[in-house]
């Protein structure tokens, strides 16, 4: 691995005055991976589920963390760290050797942009993440009531296959996301990273705020 030196967060991986991270956080159903589509469109970022990258891991032929993720998402607890933090960087390492030299909005000379979408779900990847991998800038928190994200995910859960949109599991993440995520909101929040956006609106209306946030966090940079 090579690093490279991080003028505000020095052994990162990732300088963050040329990498932006944002972090996209919200109760499970928030509407996060929606959001993030919209998002990818309008400003050219990399969309990064942590969930997704750890399905795919779970599913890739070989792989020795497989059933322990499948054990873990099935309880709707946190994975290891470790494991979704080095299966982040990866794909960031990735995404920065793809878009290198194409002239993309937002990717000249070594620059990029990552949404980070359902991560840090735990203070410890948070920390970790920030110190090791990159410095995040923003957290965009999609938040709404647990009758909402109830309802979303039992009409997701009849077409999306997921082994964790049912109801008992659906429990479960509800409870990991008040007792470990809530904290890193606040953590973040403490640190006025926060960008709070009501999701119980329509798509649009969330899409508008949201768009809204990032634009400025952008003209706030350059
Ligand atoms: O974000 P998503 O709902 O796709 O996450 C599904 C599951 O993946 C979570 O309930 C959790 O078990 C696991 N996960 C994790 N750490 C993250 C993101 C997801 O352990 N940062
Ligand atoms: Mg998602």
């Amino acid at each position: 691995m090579t690093t490279q030196i991080d003028s505000t967060q020095p052994g990162a991986v990732f300088d963050s005055s040329k990498i932006t991270v944002i972090y996209v956080l919200g109760g499970p159903g928030a509407g996060k991976g929606t959001q993030c589509a919209y998002l990818v469109e309008d400003f050219g970022f990399c969309h990064l589920s942590a969930g997704d990258l750890l399905r795919a891991e779970q599913n890739r032929e070989g792989s020795q963390y497989g059933e322990l993720i499948r054990t873990y998402i099935r309880e709707g607890t946190i994975v290891p760290m470790h494991v979704t933090i080095k299966l982040l960087e990866n794909a960031m390492t990735e995404a920065l050797k793809e878009k290198e030299g194409k002239n993309i909005e937002g990717w000249a000379d070594g620059k990029g942009r990552f949404l980070i979408d359902g991560f840090p779900r735990k203070m410890d990847q948070a920390i970790e993440f920030d110190r090791t991998v990159c410095l995040s800038s923003k957290v965009l928190f999609f938040s709404t009531t647990e009758e909402v994200m109830l309802g979303r995910l039992l009409e997701r859960g009849k077409t999306s296959g997921r082994e964790d949109d049912n109801i008992e599991s659906i429990k479960k993440r509800f409870r990991t996301y008040e007792n470990d995520t809530m904290p890193v909101i606040q953590y973040y929040a403490s640190q006025d990273k926060v960008a709070q956006i009501d999701s119980t609106v329509t798509i649009e209306e969330v899409h508008n705020a949201a768009r809204e946030t990032v634009q400025k966090l952008f003209s706030e940079k350059q």
